[in-house]
């Protein structure tokens, strides 16, 4: 009988990606998925530090597994990522049941550790030695051996895979965790990185996602010469069946010209770029050490804007950080109303342990006040959103079909093969469209006029050319061959 592992992820694309890697190990010995936990031999729990939040989550899975583990003594129980780096007393504390923590450097010995615990019993604890030297060759290590095994089945659709190409981040922002969590930066050799993205096109893949803390600070030391983000782009833009290339996130001081040139003349380059902002304050900004100020964010942006025109720009904020007034508040206010985003992810501050803001400065904007200015904060960005979409109805977007719409898979029903459903994918500016189509547009990239908007998404119609060949009643004949590359894209303009 095949052995099962049950995965649960919280976080980022990183923790995603994690998670593809390790699954991808453990179908080597023989594993296969499930998504049901009381079927489970191993049960895994990849986590995410950088809020409370997350980690409450994760805590409160772990005491649902208590009851499972009673019945099913054998089951193998693991924390992973960044709170098993963080907090592995804490973990045994209070779940003490847990048979392995490991941490974000240590994930390619999961397999091994499994057979260490069904054989000896005995908890395993595998976690970094911290940023000291001693970390940065272990994290090395992990980082080079085990990014080739790779899960086709846990990525978001068969067609787009995401791309590790640093890890670890030098910024110590802060409020923020990773810099401890996740180690150094570092950044990954560029001839593994090309190699691993035809591996991925090779697989079918029409979209790699390069992903990194601070990605735009990507720079591959070669002792003589240096590859950059734009070398990198530029060196994989013509691997033949690759449509799109993005990459997150970025750090508003590496936003350099030769990065935006590339965004601009590589035809592949998606034309949207997420770059966190966290503060309109230059106080704030200075407390969270971000190293630029409002002003400096606000020139990079138009920078961007000029450089790449169309270009579709998002950010994150935080509000309620340490001593955030009300009069610093309404900076971000202004800043998000004049920037017109096309999204942001606001977040309201927690205090993480261990960060330069829990050791500096007090945690003094309370919970209701904290509440009340991220809805403030979405409001506004909300009605930016709106004008957003709304200023693209009318027009042509170039499509990337990831699948069925959320709507479509929760109404259950099964459309008969070749029958229209609703289906969902990603312009190049990042903007999500529903349109109705049949499944064999799926993993193809088409034209679609848009119809209709809301602040979240765009309605669209594909039109009856892009169906030519799709016969929509015999899902006999060929589908029609994908398009090549998508040169073709036409960018919303402000
Ligand atoms: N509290 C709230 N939000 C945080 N982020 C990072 N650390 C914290 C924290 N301690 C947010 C930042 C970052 C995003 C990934 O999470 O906005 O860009
Ligand atoms: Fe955290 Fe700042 Fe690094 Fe981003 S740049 S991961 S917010 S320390």
């Amino acid at each position: 009988m095949t052995k099962k592992v049950f995965i649960e992820t919280v976080g980022c694309q990183m923790n995603v990606l994690d998670s593809e890697l390790v699954i991808g190990a453990l179908r080597k010995q023989g594993y296969d998925l499930t998504d049901t936990p009381a079927d489970a031999d191993v049960m895994l729990f990849n986590t995410c530090s950088v809020r409370e939040h997350a980690e409450e989550k994760t805590y409160s899975s772990l005491g649902r597994v208590r009851l499972l583990k009673k019945d099913n003594p054998s089951i193998v129980i693991g924390v992973l990522g960044c709170m098993a780096q963080k907090d592995q007393e804490l973990i045994r504390k209070r779940a003490p049941y847990v048979d392995m923590v490991v941490g974000t450097g240590q994930l390619a010995e999961v397999p091994k550790l499994v057979e260490k615990v069904k054989a000896t019993r005995e908890p395993q604890l595998a976690v970094s030695l911290g940023r000291a030297d001693a970390g940065r060759d272990e994290v090395e290590a992990s980082f080079v051996s085990y990014d080739p095994t790779r899960d086709p089945t846990m990525r978001p659709t068969p067609f787009q895979a995401f791309v590790r190409i640093q890890i670890g981040c030098d910024k110590f922002c802060t409020y923020c965790v990773v810099p401890s969590t996740r180690g150094p930066e570092q950044s990954r050799p560029p001839a593994h990185i090309w190699g691993e993205v035809k591996q991925l096109v090779d697989q079918g893949c029409k979209e790699v996602t390069l992903i990194g803390q601070t990605v735009n600070s990507y720079v591959y030391d070669h002792g003589e010469r240096q590859t950059r983000l734009s070398d990198l782009i530029a060196g994989m833009h013509d691997v033949a069946g690759l449509e799109r290339i993005k990459f997150v996130t970025n750090y508003p001081k590496d936003m350099t010209d030769d990065l935006l040139d590339a965004v601009r003349e590589l035809p592949k380059v998606v034309k949207y770029l997420h770059v966190p902002v966290q503060s309109g304050c230059d106080e704030v900004l200075k407390r969270m050490k971000r190293n630029y100020t409002a002003g400096y964010y606000m020139d990079m942006l138009a920078r961007c804007r000029e450089k790449v025109p169309g270009v579709a720009v998002s950010s994150d904020f935080i509000v309620g950080f340490c001593g955030e007034t009300d009069e610093s508040f309404a900076k971000s206010m202004d800043l998000v109303r004049e920037a017109k985003f096309k999204n942001s992810f606001i977040f309201k501050y927690s205090e993480r342990a261990g960060t330069k803001a829990a050791d500096r400065y007090p945690d003094d904007v309370p919970e209701d006040v904290k509440k009340r200015r991220n809805n403030d904060l979405l409001a506004v960005q909300n009605e930016n959103s709106r004008l957003d979409h709304r200023a693209q109805v009318g027009g042509t977007v170039e499509v990337l079909v990831e699948g069925p719409s959320k709507r479509d898979l929760a109404s259950g029903d099964r459309p008969a093969p070749g029958a229209v459903r609703q289906l969902t994918g990603r312009t190049m500016t990042d903007h999500i469209v529903v349109f109705d189509g049949p499944d064999r547009l799926i993993g193809r990239t088409v034209c679609v006029a848009v119809t209709d908007s809301s602040p979240f998404t765009l309605f669209g119609s594909v039109p009856t050319d892009e169906l030519v060949g799709v016969d929509l009643a015999n899902t006999d004949r060929d589908p029609p061959p994908p398009p090549a590359a998508p040169h073709r894209f036409s960018l919303p303009l402000a």
